[in-house]
């Protein structure tokens, strides 16, 4: 069914147990608007690329529902294909082909009207009009990443999911990338499902973000609103060892609350309004000497550390 009021992305209670047992995505559901950028946080083998492939029907669920743009990936998996197109992880060029050809085949195989001017305006788009005519083998990383964007735009998408954009480019390139993602979310025709390691990626692009944790949805919400959830300010206080027992006689002691987290032999605790003396204090009187002192304000890999690390499990 084809409803211009359907979100562009609704999932329900969406599971994947492989075959084998490995239960890769628990029973997630978020709703995706129409225009929004929707990033997927999570660390290796949280269920990403699982949820991705779901929801471009190449994995079929075992449990739950998901629909993009109204069309259901199980019942009508024709229909929810063609409104989506999906950069993987792992590059589909065909490198002997030039950057036009590849852009060209792929236009035919969609069916694309008017592919030249498509192609020329995707190619001003992502900054490849002067290397279409050159073999992709020769494009560097980042141009073969640019192309393979541009390649998945050629059939003019309703919904754009790119698994993980930017691994493995140098930091200039990443850069780029990123404002071409910027710019496509700036002319907001085509909603964006990304996944993502960088949380600074995730701060700069998407309206909202979920943070998947072992196939589960553990935090969904704009990234100002979850580093909010952490109040304005945190302290990260380095130990020589010991940060667990560290952060255990905190909570003993009412100083540190259930937010509060370690991460090697660093302690961070949100101050909530107390002052970040009491908590230095509390620490010297069980012995334990600070490396490093800093307080700051809280950032979404606080958020990301707090939900995915030790702690959780
Ligand atoms: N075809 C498969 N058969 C069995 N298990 C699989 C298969 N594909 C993925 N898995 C497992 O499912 C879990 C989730 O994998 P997935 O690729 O979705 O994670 P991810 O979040 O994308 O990770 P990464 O950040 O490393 O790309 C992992 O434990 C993985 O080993
Ligand atoms: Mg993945």
């Amino acid at each position: 069914m084809d409803d211009v009021h359907a979100p562009a992305i609704s999932v329900a209670g969406l599971g994947k147990t492989y075959p084998g047992g490995v239960e890769a995505v628990r029973g997630i559901s978020f709703d995706v608007a129409r225009g929004e950028v929707f990033g997927l946080l999570g660390p290796n083998g949280a269920g990403k690329s699982t949820t991705v492939g779901m929801l471009t029907t190449s994995i079929r669920p075992t449990a739950g529902s998901a629909r993009v743009v109204g069309f259901d990936v199980v019942a009508e998996p024709l229909a929810a294909r063609l409104v989506s197109s999906v950069v993987f992880q792992e590059t589909v060029l065909d490198r002997s082909l030039t950057g036009r050809q590849n852009l060209e085949l792929h236009a035919r195989l969609w069916g694309v009207e008017r592919a030249g001017e498509r192609i020329d305006e995707i190619a001003a788009l992502l900054g490849l009009s002067e290397l279409l005519e050159r073999a992709a083998s020769t494009f560097s990383g980042g141009q073969r990443r640019r192309l393979e964007i541009g390649r998945a735009l050629v059939s003019r998408p309703e919904l754009l999911f790119l698994d993980e954009p930017t691994v493995g480019l140098d930091p200039r390139i990443r850069a780029e990338l990123l404002d071409v993602v910027a710019a496509l979310r700036d002319r907001s025709e085509t909603t964006i499902l990304l996944t993502t390691h960088y949380l600074d990626e995730a701060e700069r692009l998407c309206d909202r973000v979920a943070v998947v944790h072992e196939g589960r949805i553990v935090a969904l919400g704009s990234p100002r609103s979850l580093r909010a959830e952490l109040g304005d300010e945190i302290v990260e206080i380095r130990l020589a060892g010991g940060a667990e027992s560290a952060l255990r006689t905190l909570r003993a002691d009412g100083i540190a609350n259930e937010d509060a987290f370690t991460v090697g032999a660093t302690v961070t605790l949100p101050l909530h309004g107390r002052p970040s003396a009491d908590a230095l204090a509390a620490i010297s009187a069980r012995g334990l000497h600070p490396v490093a002192v800093t307080t700051r304000e809280p950032t979404l890999d606080d958020v990301y550390l707090r939900l995915t690390g030790k702690e959780m499990r």
